[in-house]
């Protein structure tokens, strides 16, 4: 018993405490599962986007103009590259090869896409992965915050969406590396225009083609930021402004543009 308490007194909890945090970092730091980005893209990577022209021309349109558009076939990888920009811009790590805009504080953005469904399931997925596993979903896809573009040790908080949409992020708080915090909100189109009014964003990512007001709107949203604001979407889609302005801004040539 006198053994016992000998050893128990050379327990510190706090220290214990500690380390179990400092552990737990590491672990989530190298883990692949938490680092989607950098496992997805390291320089060996076969597929890296460094690779990839037409989506280098993508992310290098927001250093020369504020208004950007990737038009592109089916499942070639537009909204991961919509993703990427938009964690390169919240986290403030822009890879070695990045030509694009660049913001050197924290910034404020609005991801949307066409209704809350579909953002959290397209949007939402891509920057912080699925969050619970579905029904008969693959076994082997990783699930749980952080497995999507934004690696989790910059993922500082989230915030739901109110109502009943299981899984809704409303907003997320990202760790920027000024040391500051980066606010991303995931808006749908089907709020309307109104809903888009007020604020200031430096970057506004909408995924597929969005209502001609909604566009001028978020377009307003960049006006005193010096902000960007850029459209990931499919070939020509009827005569939504997205599609007309991402085809002035580069043509759609069949493939990614
Ligand atoms: N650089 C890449 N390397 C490997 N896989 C990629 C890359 N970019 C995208 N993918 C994969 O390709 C698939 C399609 O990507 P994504 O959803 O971005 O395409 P999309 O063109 O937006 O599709 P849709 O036409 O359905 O909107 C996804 O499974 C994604 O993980
Ligand atoms: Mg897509």
């Amino acid at each position: 018993m006198e053994n016992l308490n000998k050893t128990l007194d050379k327990i510190d909890p706090q220290r214990m405490r500690e380390e179990a945090e400092e552990n737990c970092r590491k672990s989530i730091s190298t883990n692949p599962r938490y680092n989607w980005i950098r496992e997805q893209f390291p320089d060996d990577y076969p597929y890296r986007y460094e690779l990839y022209s037409k989506h280098l021309l993508v992310f290098k349109a927001g250093s020369g103009d504020n208004e950007g558009g990737c038009m592109a076939g089916n499942r070639v990888g537009e909204t991961m590259t919509g993703a990427c920009e938009m964690t390169c811009h919240l986290t403030g790590k822009y890879p070695d090869w990045w030509e694009g805009k660049r913001f050197d504080e924290p910034i404020e953005a609005w991801a949307a896409g066409t209704t809350a469904e579909t953002t959290r399931d397209i949007m939402q997925t891509a920057l912080l992965g699925r969050l619970t596993a579905e029904p008969g979903g693959d076994p082997n896809d990783p699930i749980g915050l952080g497995t999507g573009m934004i690696p989790l040790p910059c993922i500082r908080s989230t915030r739901p969406l109110l109502g009943s949409l299981r899984d809704a992020i409303d907003t997320v708080y990202v760790w920027h590396v000024s040391g500051g915090t980066s606010i991303l909100s995931f808006k749908s189109f089907e709020q309307g225009r109104p809903s888009f009014e007020g604020t200031s964003k430096h970057v506004v990512w909408l995924d597929e083609e969005c209502p001609y007001d909604i566009y001028l709107e978020c377009l307003m949203r960049t006006m005193t930021t010096d902000g960007i604001i850029y459209a990931t979407a499919d070939g020509p889609n009827g005569d939504g402004p997205t599609t007309a302005k991402s085809e002035r801004a580069m043509p759609y040539d069949g493939a990614t543009g």
